[in-house]
């Protein structure tokens, strides 16, 4: 069984959506912590699940750096096979990835490499674009630059603005992520292997 940590920063639907999956016997891993940088909506559905939650409030740390020690810290308590990021809007220190990687994933909603950053929906509407997408990416020390697990397309409708653009993307996320999880839990999906395809050569 894949024992997984989630950290979050908002409303927490894709976590919501892996801890439903999740509670399937037949579902290969298990949520054991939700982390957050902030008193997250999302907590709420960790709670309903009776999973055990943390903050790690960024304000209240001088640097990114000693702010992702103490999240590193927090995620070696419970030791997760994986770490998936599901709306954590925050960059993770490069120590923090180097020490996790490659085990922490990231749920993105554009089809990357387009539209990386915290506004993906937004820069992809302001681009004019009719489709953008869904990913799910290996974490690299870049923005949202790491290597592609999963993506989908989903098209962009007149009209849409930025908040029925994310509501059409996200259920799509969630289905990438809740396959990928799976995956990564039967050994389908080797992120060492994904990793290393993106290694420099020596
Ligand atoms: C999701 O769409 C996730 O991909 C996005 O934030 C949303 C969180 O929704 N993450 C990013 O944009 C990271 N760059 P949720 O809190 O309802 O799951």
């Amino acid at each position: 069984m894949l024992s997984v940590a989630v950290l979050i920063s908002g409303t927490g639907s894709n976590l919501r959506a892996l801890l439903d999956a999740a509670a399937d016997p037949d579902y290969p891993a298990r949520v054991v912590v939700v982390g957050a940088d902030r008193e997250a909506e999302g907590f709420a559905h960790a709670e309903e699940y009776g999973i055990p939650t943390f903050m790690v409030p960024y304000a209240q740390f001088e640097s990114r750096e000693e702010w992702g020690a103490e999240l590193g810290a927090q995620l070696a308590v419970w030791q997760p096979d994986l770490v998936v990021l599901s709306g954590l809007m925050r960059l993770l220190p490069a120590a923090l990835v180097d020490e996790w990687s490659p085990r922490i994933i990231n749920t993105h909603p554009a089809y990357l490499p387009e539209f990386p950053g915290a506004h993906g929906v937004r820069d992809a509407l302001a681009a004019g674009v009719d489709q953008t997408g869904a990913s799910v990416i290996l974490v690299d020390t870049g923005v949202d630059s790491g290597p592609i697990l999963a993506q989908e397309r989903v098209p962009v409708l007149a009209g849409d603005d930025e908040h029925t653009l994310h509501e059409r993307i996200k259920p799509v996320e969630r289905r990438l992520l809740i396959d990928v999880v799976r995956r990564i839990a039967t050994g389908d999906l080797d992120l060492a292997a994904q990793a290393a395809s993106r290694a420099p050569a020596p």
